[in-house]
């Protein structure tokens, strides 16, 4: 894949604060060839919860929002988290996206238990590591599509060109290819969630981890949208995370993990179809 012309973020500069945006603070590495797809359930760990608790003492007396999660994902596995609206689905998957603290227990990923680093090294991993996709795409509206692509790996070094390349490609890959010069706000909102995907995962993290991505759309684009996560396990073997009210998708993913009250009632594994 080639582009036509030069990439569009070398014709202007990017000022520092150009680049300091917060919401979707990751990095980005490489687009994954890879064929990892189908290693789900005899595979390796890749992220796993133990006994975890989530406690906040916002008012006078604390409150359990996790009970004893105990959680495995293994590599290539694709994960629908569900359960009520207050179940705790956010607070498990922002501990399993280094987002946040754990009270007790321990959340392991890729290797490395998150609540034994600091801030910093927390933020690095997740940088380095991991990708996010949330229910609204918190794309950079003056910004092209390849450049709101391209910026978070800059952010982490990556020159210009190469970073614009990985964009590039990791458009292609999710069929976007054609709306790279585009800005955010000449795009459907399921054209939006789907370059916020790519990029999520143009830094090739560990995992993708998403909340309720589906959420703001209509049913056509969700179905859009739900079909590239399936894509990306399916096909290039990535490890997804996706907190969903939708049931039907949730049926569709190799693993569902409901929630009620803080608490897991359900893990099943889903033969895929
Ligand atoms: N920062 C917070 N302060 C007070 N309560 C919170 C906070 N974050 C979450 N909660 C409470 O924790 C519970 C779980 O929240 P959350 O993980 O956002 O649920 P879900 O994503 O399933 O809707 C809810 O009862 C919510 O009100
Ligand atoms: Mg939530």
């Amino acid at each position: 894949m080639t582009r036509e012309e030069p990439g569009p973020i070398s014709q202007r500069l990017l000022t520092e604060q150009d680049l300091d945006f917060e919401a979707n603070d990751r990095p980005s590495p490489v687009p994954p060839p890879s064929a990892r797809a189908g290693e789900a359930p005899g595979a390796e760990v890749i992220a796993e919860t133990r006994a975890l608790y989530k406690v906040l003492h916002a008012g006078a007396t604390p409150t359990t929002i996790l009970h004893h999660i105990d959680v495995t994902i293994r590599r290539g596995e694709f994960v629908a988290l569900t359960g009520a609206s207050g179940s705790g689905k956010s607070t498990l998957l922002y501990l399993l996206g280094a987002l946040d603290r754990q009270t007790s227990g321990e959340v392991w990923l890729d290797g490395t238990e998150m609540g034994a680093l600091d801030d910093d090294d927390r933020a690095a991993f997740r940088n380095e590591r991991l990708g996010f996709v949330f229910q609204f795409h918190f794309l950079l509206p003056e910004f092209s599509v390849i450049e709101n692509v391209a910026i978070p790996m800059m952010r982490r070094g990556i020159r210009r060109g190469e970073a614009e390349d990985r964009a590039y490609q990791t458009l292609g890959l999710l069929g976007l290819e054609a709306l790279w010069k585009r800005k955010p706000g000449q795009l459907s909102g399921g054209q939006q969630q789907r370059v916020s995907i790519a990029r999520a995962v143009a830094n090739d993290p560990a995992i993708v981890l998403a909340d309720e991505p589906t959420g703001n759309l209509d049913s056509h684009n969700a179905a859009l949208v739900f079909d590239v996560f399936a894509h990306l396990a399916r096909e290039q073997g990535r490890t997804i995370v996706m907190v969903t009210h939708d049931t039907e998708f949730a049926q569709r993913t190799d693993r569902h993990v409901k929630l009620r009250d803080g608490r897991v009632i359900e893990d099943v594994v889903q033969p895929r179809r």
